[in-house]
C-alpha cells in the first residue's frame, strides 16, 4: 500500500474525519432528483437519456437506468467508454466528431452497444462525420443539432436544416434519427422567462422539422426545460444533466430546483482571517472550477449564511459578504457551486452521504474523459 496516497475513509466514517476539500454527494436528495425526474418523463410518454457530463459516474448512471431511463447521453467517445460498466445499452454522442483516429474506438464502442447515435452538427460537419463514418467502416443512426438560441453548435436557418439533412440522406452511412438542441442559454434565464424561452425552443424545432420534412423526432431538453417540453408533441427524449445535484444555476438563477434538493456540496475549511471581512477557505479554482453565475459567485454557503465566494485562485477561495467575519480559522463550511458539472471533473473520488455519515466512496469514472 503506498502510504502517502489519501485513503478513502472507512465505511460510514463520520464527515469531521474527511480532509478537505471534499466533495458531498447526499445519498437521499439524489435518489429522490433521479426519481422525479424519471418520474415525470414518464407520466409525460417521453424517455429519458440523462446527459452523463454532470456526474461521470458509473453508479449513478446505473441507478438512472434502474430508475427507467432508456439511454444515456455522454459528450464525449470517451465519456461513452468509461460509462459502458454500467451496463448501459444506448447512447448519444452529443459532439461534433470529425478526427479520424477515433474510428477504431468508434467501431469498438458500437461492438458494446445495441443502440450508437452520433451528432451531425451542420452541413459540413455532415461530411467531416461520413469521412468518419466511412472509415470505421459503420453506418449509425444521427441526429441533427438544431440551433435554438446558444449560438453554438447546430443549424441556424430552415436552409441550412435543409442542406444539412440532404447531405445526411444522401449518405448510406448516416440514418437521420431525429433533430436535438441544447438550449444552454436558459442557465442565465429569470423564472418569469421560463415559460417563453421553452416555447421559443420548440418552436424553433417544429419550423426546422416542417422544413426538412418526415416529422423528425425531437430532442431537447436540458434541466432547465426539461419539465416544460416533455411531453410535447414530437418529443420523444429529454437529455437533462445537472439535475443530478443542482447548483447555484438551478437553485438560485432560474429556481427550477428548491433549495433543499442540491445534492453535490464542496466541504471546505476556514484557513485562515487575513483582514476583516475577508475569510480565506482551502477550496478555490482548483476545486470549484473557474465557473460563475451572471451575479460574478463561484460558491455560497449550501447552508444559507450570508457569505460567497466572489474571487478564488488555485488553492484558495476569497470569502465575503455580510457573515463572513463571522468564520472562524479551522471551521468548516459546506459549499453550493455556481455549476456542478466541472466540479465533478476536477474531483478524483466523492463521498456519499447520509445523516451526516460517509456511506461510500465513488470514484469520477469518466473524470477528464475529455477524449
Ligand atoms: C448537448 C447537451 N445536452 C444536454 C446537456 C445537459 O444540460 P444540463 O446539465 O443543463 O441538464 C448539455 C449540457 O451542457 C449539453 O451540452
Amino acid at each position: 500500500v503506498n502510504q502517502l496516497a489519501p485513503q478513502p475513509p472507512s465505511q460510514s466514517a463520520a464527515l469531521d474525519d474527511l480532509s478537505t476539500p471534499a466533495v458531498l454527494i447526499d445519498r437521499l436528495r439524489l435518489e429522490a432528483n433521479l426519481r422525479a425526474m424519471q418520474e415525470l418523463c414518464t407520466a409525460r410518454g417521453t424517455a429519458l437519456w440523462p446527459h452523463i457530463k454532470t456526474h461521470k459516474m458509473v453508479p449513478i448512471l446505473r441507478r438512472q437506468l434502474e430508475f427507467g431511463a432508456e439511454g444515456a447521453t455522454c459528450a464525449k467517445v470517451g465519456e461513452a467508454e468509461a460509462m459502458l460498466p454500467s451496463g448501459v445499452r444506448r447512447i448519444f454522442i452529443a459532439h461534433s466528431l470529425v478526427q479520424k483516429n477515433l474510428a477504431p474506438r468508434l467501431r469498438a464502442l458500437n461492438a458494446q452497444l445495441d443502440e450508437l447515435i452520433l451528432a451531425v452538427t451542420s452541413e459540413a460537419h455532415a461530411a467531416a462525420l461520413d469521412e468518419l463514418l466511412e472509415a470505421a467502416d459503420l453506418a449509425l443512426p444521427v441526429l441533427l443539432a438544431i440551433d435554438t438560441g446558444l449560438g453554438r453548435e447546430g443549424v441556424r436557418s430552415n436552409e441550412a436544416a435543409r442542406a444539412a439533412a440532404e447531405r445526411i440522406r444522401r449518405s448510406p452511412r448516416m440514418q437521420l434519427a431525429g433533430l436535438y438542441t441544447h438550449e444552454g442559454h436558459a442557465y442565465s434565464s429569470k423564472p418569469a422567462e421560463l415559460d417563453a424561452l421553452a416555447d421559443g425552443v420548440y418552436a424553433t424545432l417544429i419550423e426546422r422539422a416542417a422544413a426538412i420534412g418526415g416529422e423528425p423526432p425531437l430532442w431537447p431538453g436540458c434541466s432547465v426545460t426539461a419539465t416544460r417540453l416533455a411531453g410535447r408533441a414530437g418529443v420523444k427524449v429529454v437529455r437533462p444533466g445537472s439535475y443530478v445535484f443542482g447548483d447555484l444555476s438551478l437553485v438560485e438563477t432560474t429556481k427550477v430546483m428548491p433549495r433543499d434538493r442540491f445534492a453535490a456540496t464542496v466541504l471546505a475549511t476556514v484557513v485562515d482571517r487575513p483582514e476583516p471581512g475577508l475569510a480565506l477557505i482551502d477550496a478555490g479554482s482548483k476545486v470549484l472550477s473557474g465557473d460563475r453565475t451572471a451575479d460574478g459567485i463561484y460558491a455560497r454557503d449550501a447552508a444559507g449564511a450570508r457569505w460567497e465566494v466572489r474571487r478564488v485562485s488555485e488553492e484558495h477561495g476569497f470569502v465575503t459578504g455580510e457573515d463572513a467575519d463571522a468564520l472562524e480559522i479551522g471551521q468548516r463550511v459546506s459549499l453550493l457551486p455556481a455549476h456542478v458539472c466541472p466540479v465533478i471533473n476536477l474531483a478524483l473520488r466523492v463521498q456519499v452521504i447520509e445523516d451526516g455519515r460517509v456511506l461510500d466512496t465513488w470514484q469520477v469514472d469518466a473524470r477528464g474523459r475529455s477524449d
